[in-house]
């Protein structure tokens, strides 16, 4: 821990007003604003990354987010040799045999787009399903990975059709291989609507409210609901899965999308014998949309569930360390990162970790918990925005204007109230 204390030299007057010590959201509001003074020692010290989410404690709140990433064995073990925080592996179900791909699966939006092939890759979409490897094998793989990496945080991912027979069957059966939580695909948009999977759970409240009851009822280790952005207030299913029983809640999963429309063929991307069917978008473009939703979720948990030990597992278009301080500054614990992966893989992690220490010793922050949550408090409604810059002009317009009156000299401000009134 970096030593801040009063009697210390002050750091840096632009983040005067940040927290002392642990300035979670959950506690923020009830610091004095004379405690909520940053300072910083002489000698800073390296800061520390290690974040413990409902009991997990991960090296860092990096964690592969379910996908191709997390897709088997040599993977999920890349993953973990390369130091990510944590691996959550590709959805899984009871029977993977429902389960059919199409190829090609993904489309890209590239700078520049449409007929650009040159510009930087900031869109990605995916029309492809849950896992279609046979669940035996998948358990037998997480079992392994748990044996080899019995320090290493692995959470399940997993999806079933609306029937608690299968739910039950399946928690039972990834519990079994020792896997450290699970979180439950609400959120996939694409596939298999018609079984009432995925986002179809995910998008009704509910429904959600059942199936978060047969989950819960059942599970052993934390649960964490992935919610889908494509709803209009992401915060009511998070309430739902969080009042029922998840010990947290990820957010968000691809935004339905249609990538384009191939201007030579007509033809809409990805092309699957000549005709596609809407998507998930992730990477880059979703960050903004993604902050939104996490930023909605974390309110309301602020508001909701202050003081209880539920956590937020961020995701969606991270690529740098400065994407991850941002959903760490809106409260999140963990940051999930798919997309960016699969473009650059699993050494990212360190650039990741180099990136966050640099933010961090920047505002000499020494550990994740010091700036998390940290700039919820700046969020208002526009009503109150106009009052304060009207507010804001009335101050300005005054200093502007100097004393209104001669009664107005003071002896202390004497000098400034001269300065107010001098022209030049
Ligand atoms: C190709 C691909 C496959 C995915 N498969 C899953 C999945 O099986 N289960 C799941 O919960 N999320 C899945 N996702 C969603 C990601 O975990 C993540 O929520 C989303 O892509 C946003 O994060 P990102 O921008 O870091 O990719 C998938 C994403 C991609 C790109």
């Amino acid at each position: 821990m970096a030593s801040i204390g009063l009697t210390q030299i002050k750091w840096r007057n632009s983040v005067a007003e940040f927290p002392m010590t642990r300035p979670r959201w959950r506690d923020y509001n009830s610091r004095s604003r004379v405690e909520l003074r940053v300072v910083a020692s002489e000698t800073q010290v390296e800061p520390d990354l290690s974040v413990t989410v409902n009991g997990l404690k991960m090296p860092n709140p990096f964690v592969i987010g379910s996908g191709p990433p997390g897709t088997n064995y040599t993977v999920m073990k890349r993953a973990f040799d390369e130091g990510w925080g944590g691996v959550i592996a590709k959805t899984v179900s009871l029977d993977a045999a429902k389960v059919i791909n199409v190829t090609p699966r993904y489309a890209r939006l590239r700078v520049g787009a449409n007929g650009s092939a040159k510009g930087q890759i900031i869109g990605w979409e995916n029309i492809e399903l849950i896992s279609d490897r046979p669940l035996e094998t998948m358990l037998k793989e997480f079992k392994q990975l748990k044996d080899e990496y019995p320090d290493r945080i692995l959470i399940a991912s997993i999806m079933e059709e609306y029937d608690k027979a299968a739910w039950e069957e399946l928690i039972d059966r990834v519990e079994q291989t020792g896997i450290d939580a699970i979180e439950i695909n609400f959120s996939c948009p694409h596939g298999m609507p018609e079984r009432k999977m995925g986002a179809a759970v995910g998008q009704d409240c509910a429904l959600l409210e059942e199936v978060c009851g047969w989950i819960n009822a059942k599970a052993t280790v934390p649960v964490w609901a992935k919610m889908t952005p494509n709803i209009t207030d992401i915060a009511q299913p998070a309430r739902v899965a969080l009042r029922t029983g998840c010990e947290g809640v990820s957010a968000i999963n691809t935004i339905m999308s249609v990538m384009g429309i191939n201007l030579n063929t007509l033809r809409p991307e990805p092309c699957v014998e000549g005709y596609s069917t809407p998507g998930g978008y992730s990477s880059k473009a979703v960050h903004p949309i993604a902050l939104g939703k996490v930023m909605s979720i974390a309110q309301m948990m602020k508001s909701e569930f202050e003081g209880k030990d539920y956590t937020l597992s961020a995701i969606g278009g991270v690529e740098t360390g400065g994407d991850a301080a941002e959903f760490i500054l809106l409260g999140a614990d963990t940051v999930q990162v798919c997309t960016a992966v699969m473009m650059h893989g699993y050494g990212l992690v360190k650039k990741l970790c180099s990136e966050l220490k640099d933010f961090m010793r920047k505002h000499n922050f020494s550990s994740i918990e010091d700036f998390q949550g940290v700039s919820l408090q700046y969020f208002t409604t526009h009503m109150d925005l106009v009052r304060r810059q009207q507010e804001a002009i009335r101050q300005r317009k005054a200093i502007r204007q100097g004393l209104q009156s001669d009664k107005d000299w003071t002896g202390d401000g004497f000098v400034t109230e001269t300065e107010s009134m001098v022209s030049n």
